[in-house]
Parts: C-alpha cells; structure tokens; sequence
C-alpha cells in the first residue's frame, strides 16, 4: 500500500481527510511516505539543510551547548537530545568539536538522535553518541539541551479558510479519481482557539496553517527535561507576520521537490516534501504553558554572528585550502547567514530550572566577547568534509559527491579533507 493508496482508501472511507492526516501520510506512511528510507537532504535530494551547507554550524553550536553546560555547574551527563537528527550529521559535527573544547565537556557529554523515521543505522562510532527511534520524546530526567534544526517545521499542519459563514478547514476529499481540497466544519476546536488566542482574525478568503502538533511536542519537551535547554531552529516567523494578509494570503505550505519549489502538495505524494514555516509565538507560548520559560528568539544570522561566525571566517586562510576549497568553505559560511535563506531562520531558547547569564548566542557583550574569541582560538577551524555540500558546489558537483548516512562514522575529524 504506497502513500497515495493509503490517502485514497481513508478518503474513500470516510469522504474527507484533514490536511493534517493527509501530510502525516504523505510524509511518514512506511511503504512509501516522503521520509520512509530516503534520504532527502543534499545535491541528490530536494533540500539543503545548514548542517550539510557547512561544518561551522555545529562548531558553533558546541560552543553554545559548551556555555549551556557551565551555566548549569558542569552536570555529567549532559545530554543532548536532538530530535529529527535525520542522518546525524549535525551530531557528528557538533561532537567532533565538542571534543576540542576545555574542562571535560566532552567527557561529560552524552548525545542522542532521536528521529521518527527508520532511515539510517543505528551504530554511531563517536563514544556517548546514541540513536533513537520515536514519535515523541520517551524521555524523562533529563539535564542538557533538547536542540532540534528543521524538526518542527515537518510536523503535520492543519489548513483553515475564512469563509463568508465563519472559520472553515480545508480537507483533502476526491472528485471521481482525483484528489481534491474541499472544505468543512473543524475537525477540532483547537484551530479556532489557537488563532484566537493569538488575536488573530483572517481576512475573507486568507488561507492559513495551524500547527496543534506544537502543544504536545512542547508539553513532551519540558516534560523530558529536569533542568536545562531548548534550542529550536527553523524557518518561521512570529505569529502577527506568519498571519499577515498582505504577505501571506495564502499561507506558507509549501512542498520541494528536487530542489524546486513545486507548491501543490496533492501531487507527487510521497515523492516530495511538504512543509510550513513555524510559528514561532505559539511555540514559545505552548513551552510556557508547559514549563519552559522563553528565553529568547533571534534570527540565525544574529545567533551564528554572536557565537562569532565572522572569526572562523576570517581564520579560514589559515588552513592554506586550495583556491576552490576556500571558496565553496567561505561560500557554504556565509550561506548560514545570507538574510534571505538560512539566516533568516528563526533560533527560540527556552529554559528549565536555570538561570545566569543570557545564552551567547542570544546577545552580544563585551564579556562574552572575550570568552567566545578564546574558545574559538583553540578550535582548529572546520572546513567542508565530504559529508557537506557547500550551496554552490552541490549544484556546480553533480554526480562527484555521494551524498550518504552517516552511521557508523568513519571520520570524526572536524578537519578531515574533502
Ligand atoms: C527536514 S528534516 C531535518 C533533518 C535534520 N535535522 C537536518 O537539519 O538536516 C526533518 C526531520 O524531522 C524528523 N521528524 C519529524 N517529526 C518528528 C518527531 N515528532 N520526532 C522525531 N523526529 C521527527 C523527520 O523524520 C526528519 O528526519
């Protein structure tokens, strides 16, 4: 039974479906869903995400988990749990670095993968790093960091309509073979009380997601945590901007498909992403009422350029890389901060149980300054392994890259050539 099979025979069961049931199936169903046993990131699938853009984002990260550790007095274990970690890319990065920095925190780190797709193996190579299969967070008494990059935003989304009689869902129903949108009544009264409570009123006619998976994803995360972090990255916006009228008429669903943006999710079903921007007031409001304070939201070129971004750039000469090498490394660094891509996504820090100073990445001080730039002076700088994909060199490359899994790790050197 293939995705679309799947949608057809619920449809033909019950004549509708949410938009919501149809993306969990088109996404995850096992036989066929987007994300069962492919590998959608890379030059041969249909997006970059900015862990395979450049190694620099998961130095920079340890360095942020690294002061997220000493404020919370050095706990061991320390744990990371990355929830849709996808091939663990970003944890092997984020290891290999954490290994350079001072006091142990390497020693006292302990990172899971948690995913809720079965691609990849689970064997990691890198000691304390561990794999986990789940739809939710099985965990409890944790302290360290939940940090999670472009989860959220593939959370199944409700589509709601204004209509001349009032609030409507859109759902996805059948005209004779073909699949269609069709609306109805709500299937929760959650839709309207998450746009009320947000003060937000559709204009006629304006199209728009709601995301319900974010309350219990929030309610699981603080629940997971005894003392410490949430780290959230995506693309999104505020809720006043992601409901815009003007901008958003017809809200952010979007589907990829072999890195074109195709925008008619009802099509290709399985073959291709689809994904909405995150609302980021109603995730932190959802952590609120769970537990977590919110403790800041910034965009990822303020987060990256706070934990010093600038510098490692800057010390790229060091490494003596042949012309094209330095080129894609500057290229794929500044494409984690380019305004109108990745460093336009949103960074949301929430916090359990701690307090002390403001999170590196949340603002820049003189202080901080200092201590970042010393960190940052003992890390060898990282370079494009064979693992990433600058932009430009991933389309440029072709074929001359295998874009692959990475358990078990063969190389943990944040340094090792392309
Ligand atoms: C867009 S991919 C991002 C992968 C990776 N974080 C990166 O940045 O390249 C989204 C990942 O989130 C996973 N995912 C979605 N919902 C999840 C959930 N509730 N729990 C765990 N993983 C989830 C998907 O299976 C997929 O691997």
């Amino acid at each position: 039974m293939t995705a679309e099979s799947e949608v057809r025979r619920r449809i033909q069961e019950r004549g509708k479906i949410t938009f919501a049931e149809f993306m969990e199936v088109a996404l995850y169903w096992p036989q066929g869903g987007y994300y069962a046993g492919r590998e959608p990131i890379g030059a041969h699938g249909d997006y970059y995400t900015s862990p395979a853009v450049h190694p620099a984002f998961g130095a920079l990260l340890a360095v942020q988990l690294f002061q997220m550790w000493r404020v919370m007095e050095r706990p061991s274990p320390f744990t990371v749990l990355e929830p849709g970690a996808g091939n663990g890319l970003l944890c092997r990065d984020i290891c290999s670095h954490a290994a350079l920095l001072p006091d142990g925190f390497s020693d006292a780190l302990k990172y899971i993968c948690l995913d809720r797709r079965s691609a990849g193996t689970i064997e990691s190579g890198l000691p304390g790093a561990n794999r986990v299969l789940a739809n939710g967070i099985p965990f409890r008494g944790l302290q360290g960091c939940v940090l999670s990059n472009e989860c959220l935003d593939a959370f199944p989304v409700h589509q709601v309509v204004m209509a001349a009689g009032g609030l409507r869902e859109v759902y996805v129903g059948l005209a004779g073979e073909r699949l269609v949108e069709v609306t109805g009544k709500l299937s929760d009264p959650r839709l309207a009380g998450r746009l009320e409570g947000l003060g937000i009123i559709l204009a006629d006619g304006q199209t728009a997601e709601v995301n319900l998976a974010l309350d219990a994803w929030s309610r699981d995360t603080a629940a997971a945590l005894d003392r410490g972090f949430v780290l959230t990255i995506d693309y999104g916006r505020t809720a006043r901007d992601l409901y815009d009228f003007e901008l958003r008429p017809r809200g952010t669903l979007v589907t990829y498909h072999q890195h074109t943006q195709t925008d008619a999710p009802l099509t290709r079903i399985g073959s291709q992403d689809v994904t909405a921007q995150v609302d980021f007031t109603s995730a932190a409001r959802a952590g609120e009422m769970a537990g977590l304070e919110s403790l800041g939201l910034v965009s990822q070129r303020e987060f990256l350029s706070n934990l010093h971004l600038d510098r490692l750039r800057d010390r790229l000469r060091e490494n003596n890389l042949p012309p094209r090498q330095m080129q894609a490394n500057r290229a794929g660094m500044l494409d984690l901060v380019r305004p109108d891509g990745l460093g336009g996504f949103k960074v949301l820090a929430q916090g359990k149980n701690v307090a002390g100073p403001a999170l590196w990445g949340l603002e820049r001080s003189p202080g901080n300054d200092a201590e970042i730039a010393s960190l940052i002076y003992n890390l060898p700088v990282p370079t494009l392994t064979r693992h990433h994909l600058s932009l430009p060199d991933g389309r440029d490359l072709g074929a001359e890259v295998e874009f692959e899994a990475f358990w078990p790790f063969s190389d943990t050197s944040p340094t090792g050539g392309t």
